[in-house]
């Protein structure tokens, strides 16, 4: 419990230096709400269930307002309407400003502004996440994810026994070896060592809330060594022996290479961020893909018959000693799946879309609506409240697979106030800071349900409902409070090798 200590520590010291700081709301600036508490504001609030506190403040003081959450103030623009108009102010409206900030002191890499043309770079290696690179890293990542379930299903039942293990859990060990793997190649340490640094994972993104509250990480001494570890793990020696790495991280190591101010060690923790961001979301969001589609026997049966009609399967059930192959076309069939897909993301997704002003300007949001913004302020986007908007979404918090269809195709036309919304569904961010692994995340997340759905049996156990870890808002896919029990057996299973 030495964190909480720490915690405490430094939210009085916060307190204490905070009387000085304090905002007034100038003319043309949105509504100031501070809360009662100084510095802290309404961040506690914010921290138990921020899409009640968003909506509280937003019917009290209208759609756009600022207020104080620990020590920041953030004017947040509620009316997804606005959503445009905040997303194309880029010029005024920086994205990199804030992760510039966030990154160093969650990962522990210096800020990539000091270092000339980084950022640039780094944005431009995105492309080897999509489009034409996108085949050879699906492809790469299935056949892992064939390896490791294949191992994962090997019951010492014998074949064909049925296995018992948290959802999440298995989500959880699946995702993160497989994009391991896909993405930095594989490695020599054994599967027991790749357990020690998954499980030194998991404690690290269990402190992540605190670190992006800005609690310095010297604070909380058991993650900093837990991230330490975690760092050296991408230590460039060790990488270098790794066999098939994808490109993009060739190119990355080759951009870093480039900078010979920046130490081993710092190599290394740019690499475990991005581990952070291709299976901090992707796992959580497997969860709620496989929870949803198991919970609602319509969609399953819906899913599986789609699966079968692409690939031209029939009633054949596959065994892991069978090859298996998808190709992009075959993924972009996959529409039934893909609507099911979106309206988990829809349920679970809790992310922001930060932005700080660059310059005093103002902010225009359409025909009537304007309001002053000064330079380093924040602004904020929160998705949730639209995703859970009954206006858009009839019954919002109700799961239906194929709501995101209209006549067997993708259905683009979402109203709200009878007007045709430009933004609909945003669990990938928006303009300049959206996820440039979207498109890589989606088709893992179908290779997933293909292999689960063509070569296992899986069901989930008597539970109650679940709900979202609320706590994580903010931070993109929320995780179950709970893990909820299932059991699981591979169809035709052939022991070998
Ligand atoms: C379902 C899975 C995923 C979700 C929901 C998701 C969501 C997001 C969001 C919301 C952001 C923007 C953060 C912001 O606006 O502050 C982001 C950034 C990012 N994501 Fe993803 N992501 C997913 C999977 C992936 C995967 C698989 C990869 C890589 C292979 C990836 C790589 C990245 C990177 C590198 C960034 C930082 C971009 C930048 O600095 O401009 N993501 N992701
Ligand atoms: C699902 O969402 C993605 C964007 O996140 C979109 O490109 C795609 O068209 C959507 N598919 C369906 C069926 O709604």
């Amino acid at each position: 419990m030495d964190w909480i200590a720490a915690v405490l520590v430094f939210v009085s010291l916060l307190l204490f230096l905070s009387a000085a700081l304090g905002r007034r709301r100038r003319e043309g600036e949105p509504p100031l709400i501070k809360g009662y508490l100084p510095f802290l504001g309404h961040a506690f609030e914010f921290g138990q269930d921020a899409l009640k506190l968003l909506t509280k403040l937003q019917n009290k003081h209208g759609d756009v307002f600022t207020v104080l959450l620990a020590g920041k103030y953030i004017t947040f623009v509620m009316d997804p309407h606005m959503y445009p108009a905040v997303v194309k102010h880029g010029r005024q409206l920086d994205f990199h400003e804030f992760s510039d900030q966030m990154a160093p002191a969650s990962f522990g890499y210096p800020p990539m502004r000091k270092f000339s043309g980084m950022g640039e770079q780094v944005q431009r290696s995105f492309r080897l996440l999509h489009g034409d690179h996108l085949p050879a890293l699906s492809k790469t990542m299935l056949r892992n994810l064939l390896q490791v379930m294949k191992h994962h299903f090997r019951s010492d039942q014998g074949p064909g026994a049925w296995q018992e293990s948290g959802l999440y859990e298995f989500c959880h060990r699946i995702m993160f070896e497989v994009s391991l793997v896909t993405i930095y190649g594989h490695q020599i340490d054994t599967r027991e060592d790749l357990e020690h640094l998954r499980d030194k994972f998991e404690k690290f993104d269990s402190m992540f809330p605190l670190l992006v509250a800005r609690v310095p990480i010297w604070l909380l001494r058991k993650t900093q060594t837990v991230r330490k570890e975690l760092i050296s793990h991408f230590h460039p020696q060790r990488m270098a022996k790794w066999d098939n790495p994808s490109e993009f991280i060739k190119h990355r190591s080759e951009i870093l290479h480039q900078y010979n101010t920046l130490g081993d060690l710092e190599h290394a923790a740019h690499h475990f961020a991005v581990l952070w961001a291709s299976v901090g979301n992707t796992i959580p969001a497997a969860f709620w893909v496989v929870y949803y589609l198991l919970s609602s026997p319509e969609a399953l049966s819906t899913v599986r018959s789609e699966i079968k009609a692409v690939l031209g399967l029939e009633d054949k059930q596959l065994s892991f000693s069978e090859d298996f192959t998808l190709t992009h076309e075959q993924l972009e069939k996959l529409t039934y799946m893909e609507s099911a897909l979106n309206e988990s993301l829809r349920l679970s997704t809790a992310s922001m879309n930060i932005r700080v002003a660059l310059e005093d300007f103002s902010l225009r949001l359409d025909a009537k609506k304007s309001f002053n913004m000064r330079k380093g302020d924040t602004i904020a986007l929160y998705p949730q409240s639209m995703h859970m908007d009954p206006d858009i979404y009839p019954e919002p918090e109700v799961y239906k697979f194929d709501r995101f269809l209209e006549d067997g195709k993708p259905r683009m036309e979402f109203l709200k106030n009878n007007k045709r919304l430009h933004y609909y569904l945003m669990p990938f961010g928006s303009g300049s800071s959206m996820c440039p692994g979207r498109f890589f995340a989606l088709a893992e997340l179908k290779q997933l349900l293909c292999v689960l759905l063509l070569y296992s049996e899986i069901e989930l156990l008597p539970h109650a409902p679940l709900k979202l870890d609320m706590s994580r808002s903010g931070l993109g896919i929320l995780p179950p409070t709970k893990d909820v029990q299932m059991r699981f057996r591979a169809c035709n299973f052939e022991p070998e090798e």
